[in-house]
């Protein structure tokens, strides 16, 4: 199925994308994918259009995506992605906490999604969490782990990713 997205999704728009970058490229493919569902999850999306009908649609959309897609994606980066590059500074330290609440305050929000109440908002605020999520490991984070590492050092996380098994969870 391909998705009319449109925006936002410029950040993943690198070329010469270097040896080491590409362990972090998978996680990236995730988030392109996961750009493109805070899109069509969005108020008045035009990318759900012809895809999903109503609003009961667009939440069962939503929770399936957490639970079959979204939850391994956030364990991932949580169990392999954050103890292999904990305490390579302070700050990436923080970020690396800040992007665990991030994951919490999503999961929370999907979950809210239980009671029937306020549910186009409730999709809304979901659409930003994640975009907002997003652009936190794409430009802050990432960038932060990349500029603070050698090429050696970078060389050597890419193996132990790869080593790990990183999965993306777009296989499509
Ligand atoms: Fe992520
Ligand atoms: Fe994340």
């Amino acid at each position: 199925m391909i998705f009319f997205v449109s925006g936002r999704l410029d950040i993943f728009a690198e070329k010469n994308i270097m040896e080491h970058e590409k362990s972090l490229l998978s996680i990236s493919h995730d988030h392109f994918h996961i750009m493109m569902v805070a899109q069509i999850i969005k108020k008045d999306s035009a990318a759900a259009n012809g895809f999903l009908k109503n609003l009961d649609e667009k939440v069962k959309y939503a929770v399936h995506f957490f639970d079959q897609e979204l939850a391994n994606h956030f364990y991932l980066e949580e169990h392999i992605f954050q103890p292999l590059t904990k305490g390579i500074s302070e700050e990436i330290d923080e970020l690396l906490e800040k992007m665990k609440a991030e994951h919490k305050n999503i999961e929370l929000l999907v979950r809210s999604l239980k009671n029937k109440t306020d549910l186009e908002n409730k999709l809304n605020l979901i659409s930003s969490a994640l975009e907002n999520h997003i652009q936190l490991e794409e430009r802050i984070l990432f960038p932060k782990i990349k500029e603070s590492l050698s090429e050696e050092e970078l060389e050597a996380l890419a193996a132990k990713l790869n080593d790990k098994g990183y999965e993306n969870i777009y296989k499509n």
